[in-house]
């Protein structure tokens, strides 16, 4: 496992965002109290696909999965891999443990909170994919410590993707495309970004499913990127 020192930007809270919205409706409140507990990632020790599902198999991570339209598509056109998702809001994850409830999907694990927690509970090279999906943009630059792509977090992800592996991170706010184009400029001996050409980063490819949040980007007229890292 990595070892992280304290101090390192990785030991800071990293949860700024909200964490609970509108009141949840009974049934949702069903879904947090009886099904999450079923398919929650161990709140300690390690986190791997033998113990999380039986048997080696490819995991994927998605960070911040929303409500989770994207992880719930994902694994139900992948049965045969794991997927673990973590996100800090009630009221999306609940929506999200509706979509594993309603696609009757056996290879999906929560984790409610911190996505850099879970993360760094996994063995090094267990992941064969990483989402980072519209992650809140913190525009301001004094804000700027706060966005998950940074060294510390891009460090992680590199230790964690196995040789092969892919991060795909999508962003409609052109602040943070610069930011993230530029941190991981910083990373080329760990990460090959695998455009050629323009449409490679302006539509999703690979079987990339638009989330909600890309969705609703595109309606209002604004335009989501997509960059596909390779671990090298
Ligand atoms: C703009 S939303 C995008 C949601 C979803 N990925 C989509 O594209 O529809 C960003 C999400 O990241 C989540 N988030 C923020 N910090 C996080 C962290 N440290 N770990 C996991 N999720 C986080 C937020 O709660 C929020 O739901």
């Amino acid at each position: 496992m990595t070892a992280f020192k304290p101090g390192d930007p990785l030991t800071i809270n990293r949860l700024y965002g909200r964490s609970s919205g509108h009141k949840l409706r009974l049934g949702q409140q069903e879904l947090i109290d009886r099904l999450l507990p079923q398919i929650a990632v161990p709140a300690q020790g390690e986190v791997t696909a033998e113990q999380l599902f039986g048997e080696d198999r490819p995991l994927h991570f998605e960070i911040g999965f929303g409500s989770g339209e994207h992880l719930a598509d994902r694994a139900d056109m992948l049965p045969d891999h794991g997927f673990i998702g973590a996100e800090p809001f009630l009221n999306g994850v609940a929506t999200a443990v509706g979509h594993v409830r309603d696609k009757h999907l056996a290879n999906v694990r929560l984790h409610m909170g911190d996505a850099l927690e879970v993360l760094q509970r996994l063995p090094d090279s267990g992941l064969s994919f990483l989402y980072l999906l519209h992650p809140d943009p913190w525009p301001k630059a004094r804000h700027a410590k706060r966005r998950m792509m940074n060294d510390g977090p891009v460090e992680l992800f590199a230790a964690k993707l196995k040789p092969g592996g892919e991060l795909r991170v999508a962003t409609d706010h052109p602040v943070y495309l610069e930011w993230a184009l530029t941190v991981m400029q910083r990373h080329q001996d760990s990460f090959e970004w695998t455009a050629e050409k323009p449409p490679d980063f302006l539509h999703p490819s690979g079987g990339w499913i638009e989330t909600r949040y890309g969705a609703k980007s595109r309606r209002e007229g604004r335009r989501p990127y997509h960059l596909r890292y390779r671990r090298s």
